[in-house]
C-alpha cells in the first residue's frame, strides 16, 4: 500500500479536525504541523505525531510532505498555497479560498503553473444527503430544477469563538452557495441580499444574519437563510464531550416534477435538561469509539485518494472561485443595498 506524510498550515479548530481524520488512515502520517501560535501547532502533533512549528516555510522545507492542508483564517490563505506549491506539494485548501476574486485567480494560477492538485474543502459534498440530492437532480428524478432554499443557522457561541473576524455568509453560507452551484450548474445572473443585526451585531459587530435570492441565467432561483443568533440554550450542554453542538439546517429543492427535503433539525438524537437543550452534530465530525467518522473523513480520504492516485478532486479551484464570487456579490450587495450583477 502507498503511505503518504502530510503537514498542516493552521492548527486552529479545523485545521486540527482534518489532521486528525487524515491520519486515522492507516496510510497517512503527519510529519509537521505549524501555527503562529504554536502551543496549537504543539498540542495537534501531541495527537497526530509530527513535529510543530511556527513558521510553516520552516516546517514545508524541513519536513517535506507530499501533501498538505491549509486551514489558516479565510484572507490569509494565498501565501501558504504558494509556499506549498512551489515546493510540489499537493493542496487541501479549505473554503472559501480566499476573500478576493484576485487571490482566487493567483491561487488557481499557482497550482496550475506548478502542476500540483488544489481540492477546496467543500465538506457538504461528502455529507451523504447532499450528494444524494446532487444525483436526484442530475439523474432527473425531479424534472428541471426550479429553486432551492437553504437554511443554515449556527448558535450565537459560534459567532463568539470567531470573535467578530469574519460574516456568517463567509464563514458558513458559502456552503450552501457551492451545493446550489453543484445542483444547478448554469451560470448566476445576479444576487440580491439583506443583513439583519441583532444581539450578535450588539456585541462582535458582525452581522446576527442575512437572506440571500441567487438568479440563474435560466430563470432558476436558490434563496439561503444563514446567520448565526440561535440562543445560547439551542446547544448549551457542556458535555458529553462528544455531542459538539450543532445547528438548525435544511435544503429544500424544487423542480418541475417533484420536491426533495433534507432536514437536519435535529440530526437524529437530541436532548433537554435542567441546562436547556442540546442538538448534537452527529454526522460532519463526530467521534466513534475514538475515532473520527462522518463527513471529514470523506473528505479527507477523497484528498488521499486524489493524490495518492492522480485523480481530479471533486471540488477543484474553479469550484472555489465560483462560490466565492456569488458570496462576494452577496457581501456587496449587503452593502450597497442594490442588486449586483456578475461576472463582478
Ligand atoms: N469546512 C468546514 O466545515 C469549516 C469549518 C470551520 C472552518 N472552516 C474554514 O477553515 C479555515 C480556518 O478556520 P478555523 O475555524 O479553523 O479558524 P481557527 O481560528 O480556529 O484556526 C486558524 C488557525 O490558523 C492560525 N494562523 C493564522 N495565520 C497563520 C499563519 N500565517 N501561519 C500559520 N498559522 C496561522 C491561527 O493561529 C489559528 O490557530 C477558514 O478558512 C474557515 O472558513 C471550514
Amino acid at each position: 500500500m502507498k503511505h503518504i506524510n502530510i503537514g498542516v498550515i493552521g492548527s486552529g479548530f479545523m485545521g486540527a479536525l482534518l489532521t486528525k481524520a487524515a491520519c486515522e488512515l492507516p496510510y497517512v502520517n503527519c510529519v509537521g504541523a505549524a501555527d503562529i501560535d504554536v502551543s496549537r501547532a504543539s498540542k495537534l502533533v501531541n495527537d497526530v505525531g509530527g513535529q510543530a512549528y511556527d513558521d510553516y516555510e520552516e516546517m514545508l522545507e524541513n519536513e517535506k510532505p507530499q501533501a498538505v492542508i491549509i486551514a489558516t483564517p479565510e484572507p490569509y490563505h494565498l501565501e501558504p498555497v504558494r509556499a506549498a506549491a512551489s515546493r510540489g506539494m499537493q493542496i487541501f485548501l479549505e473554503k472559501p479560498m480566499a476573500t478576493t476574486l484576485e487571490d482566487a485567480d493567483a491561487i488557481n494560477k499557482i497550482c496550475h503553473n506548478a502542476n500540483v492538485m488544489l481540492m477546496i474543502g467543500y465538506i457538504l459534498r461528502f455529507e451523504v444527503s447532499y450528494a444524494m440530492i446532487q444525483s436526484a437532480i442530475s439523474e432527473g428524478s425531479i424534472g428541471t430544477f426550479m429553486s432551492a432554499y437553504a437554511r443554515r443557522m449556527a448558535t450565537i457561541d459560534e459567532a463568539r469563538r470567531l470573535e467578530g473576524r469574519v460574516s456568517p455568509l463567509t464563514y458558513i453560507g458559502v456552503h450552501d452557495i457551492d451545493q446550489m452551484l453543484w445542483y444547478h450548474p448554469v451560470p448566476v445572473q445576479s444576487v440580491y441580499a439583506r443583513a439583519l443585526r441583532g444581539r450578535v451585531w450588539e456585541e462582535l459587530g458582525t452581522y446576527d444574519s442575512a437572506w440571500l435570492m441567487i438568479e440563474f441565467e435560466d430563470g432558476a432561483i436558490g434563496v439561503h437563510e444563514v446567520g448565526w443568533c440561535l440562543p445560547e440554550e439551542w446547544a448549551k450542554w457542556k458535555t458529553p464531550g462528544s455531542w459538539s453542538g450543532f445547528g438548525d439546517v435544511r435544503m429544500n429543492v424544487l423542480g418541475t416534477k417533484g420536491n426533495l427535503f433534507l432536514e437536519f433539525t435535529p440530526m437524529n438524537l437530541y436532548g433537554v435538561n435542567r441546562e436547556g437543550w442540546k442538538m448534537p452534530d452527529t454526522r460532519h465530525w463526530p467521534t466513534l469509539h475514538n475515532k473520527m467518522i462522518g463527513a471529514v473523513k470523506f473528505e479527507i480520504e477523497h484528498f488521499i485518494d486524489c493524490v495518492l492516485n492522480q485523480k481530479e478532486p471533486l471540488v477543484t479551484g474553479l469550484d472555489g472561485r465560483a462560490s466565492l464570487e456569488v458570496m462576494l456579490a452577496a457581501e456587496k450587495s449587503i452593502a450597497t443595498g442594490h442588486k449586483i450583477n456578475l461576472p463582478i
